[in-house]
């Protein structure tokens, strides 16, 4: 088994290019479905994720070929849209196949996401508007059925904001007879980016970006080439990591607009922020402010960020209160992070830390992706030696999670367990 090992690293500094976006990527993979031709997608993390979903792709039929971040797909050979329930339900976001595969085929066989589990993550507003637009969706065990003989344009008033439903009834719609209009739509750049590849094929999406996106449905869409957008998410870890032991990180290639309320929020701790066109420095004082974080759907705090966000504010003086309001239980890392030393206590959707503490090296487990990288912030701040397992998330989401650390300097190394280290390993999930 695989496990990060992680020494106190002082500050870090220097220069990392950020990737394109996972979310963003996973997205417009299962969206070169609805396309009649070849689509050549740019940029494009090589994380597990990616890996699974070209294989689920492969397995209907569509040719993929991977050449570093450049993934060529040809859907033209799609021959089913029945997806293995098994591979399905090993990532979350499958569930964009069953609108693409719905919008091209009339019907789509396809498990139950998977993927980081926050306890509950309904699908409700994603079946919401497949039956808007005219389909009927069958619940089983462990798939779902969702079929229409024609989809036709509909107005879909969404419940809540979500980014996964608003994609994916774009994508139900981009083929759909007539207008639609999706209100209360999510805003987030992961939307904007599948609109505006979407478009470039010939799909007519309009006001993407607004909370009300107007479709206006093609027979056929084109093949074409698009880059994807780069991952604000990763970004914003590495600036995070800046203010850890009082560094300087630079992060390039990124958009600085859509890190918006996490740069607010680093300034407001005590970084100090330079923004570039395309990339961003953040440099640690060595003295950090206590504050709240309240993480919301885009344009607010990220909630992906909240959690590598409570590793930085661990160190700084004082109580500091994370509430996250779209994943109300995304807290499995703190149990971990008292195995370092951390006081935090979780109530409702809270975190409440006492910050300024010193952390000390441990064994903890990674429960998920942002976890992961909120461990990894940990252990690069707490004396001795930290390992992480569940290394298998963490990869979920980075390309190159060592070399990236490693070349600000963090004392980082992927190891395999040797079997003299069981015994400290009893009672990690815990
Ligand atoms: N929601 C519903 N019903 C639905 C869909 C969502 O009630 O049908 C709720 C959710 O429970 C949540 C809110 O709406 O409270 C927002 O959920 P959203 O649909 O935006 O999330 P998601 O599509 O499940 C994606 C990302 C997550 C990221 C959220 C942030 C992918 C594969 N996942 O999830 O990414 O945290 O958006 O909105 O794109 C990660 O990268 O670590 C990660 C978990």
């Amino acid at each position: 088994m695989k496990y990060i090992q992680t020494e106190y690293s002082g500050p870090l500094s220097g220069t990392v290019h950020i990737p394109g976006a996972k979310n963003s990527s996973l997205a417009l993979l299962a969206a070169a479905c609805l396309a009649d031709d070849i689509v050549v997608l740019e940029g494009i993390p090589r994380i597990d994720d990616v890996g699974i979903l070209a294989g689920i792709g492969r397995d209907i039929g569509m040719k993929v070929q991977q050449e570093g971040g450049q993934v060529t797909l040809d859907p033209r050979w799609i021959h089913s849209a029945v997806i293995d329930p098994g591979k399905a339900s090993s990532y979350r976001a499958s569930y964009y196949f069953a609108g693409a595969l719905l919008a091209k085929f009339g019907r789509v066989t396809i498990g139950f996401p998977g993927g980081d589990d926050f306890v509950a993550r309904p699908i409700d507003q994603h079946f919401k508007a497949f039956r808007a637009l005219g389909a009927q969706v069958h619940l089983h065990n462990d798939h779902y059925v969702v079929e229409a003989p024609e989809l036709t344009g509909a107005d879909i008033h969404f419940d809540t904001v979500t980014s996964g439903a608003t994609i994916n009834a774009m994508l139900a719609a981009a083929r759909a007879k007539g207008r639609t209009q999706l209100h209360n739509a999510a805003v987030d750049p992961e939307v904007v980016d599948t609109a505006s590849f979407l478009n470039r094929l010939g799909a007519r999406i309009y006001g993407a970006g607004t909370s009300r996106i107007r479709i206006e449905g093609v027979p056929y869409l084109n093949g074409g080439t698009h880059s994807v957008i780069p991952d604000r998410l990763i970004a914003g870890a590495f600036l995070m990591a800046a203010g850890l032991n009082g560094g300087r990180v630079t992060v390039t290639d990124v958009i600085p607009a859509h890190l918006g309320s996490c740069l607010a929020k680093l300034e407001e701790v005590g970084l100090h922020i330079e923004c570039d066109e395309n990339a961003i420095t953040a440099h640690g004082t060595g003295t950090l402010r206590a504050t709240r974080v309240r993480a919301g759907m885009y344009p607010g705090f990220a909630t992906d960020l909240q959690q590598p966000m409570t590793a930085l504010l661990l160190q700084a003086k004082g109580k500091s209160i994370v509430t996250d309001r779209v994943f109300p239980k995304r807290f499995a890392h703190v149990p971990q992070l008292r195995r370092l030393g951390a006081e935090i206590e979780v109530r409702q959707e809270s975190a409440f830390i006492r910050g300024g503490l010193p952390l000390r090296g441990g064994w903890v487990h990674a429960t998920d992706v942002r976890a992961g990288t909120c461990l990894l912030l940990a252990g690069l701040a707490a004396e001795g030696t930290t390992s992480i397992t569940g290394v298998e998330h963490i990869e979920r989401g980075y390309e190159d999670v060592i070399g990236s650390f490693r070349s600000i300097g963090a004392k980082v190394s992927m190891r395999e367990l040797d079997a003299r280290e069981l015994p400290g390993l009893t009672h990690l999930h815990g």
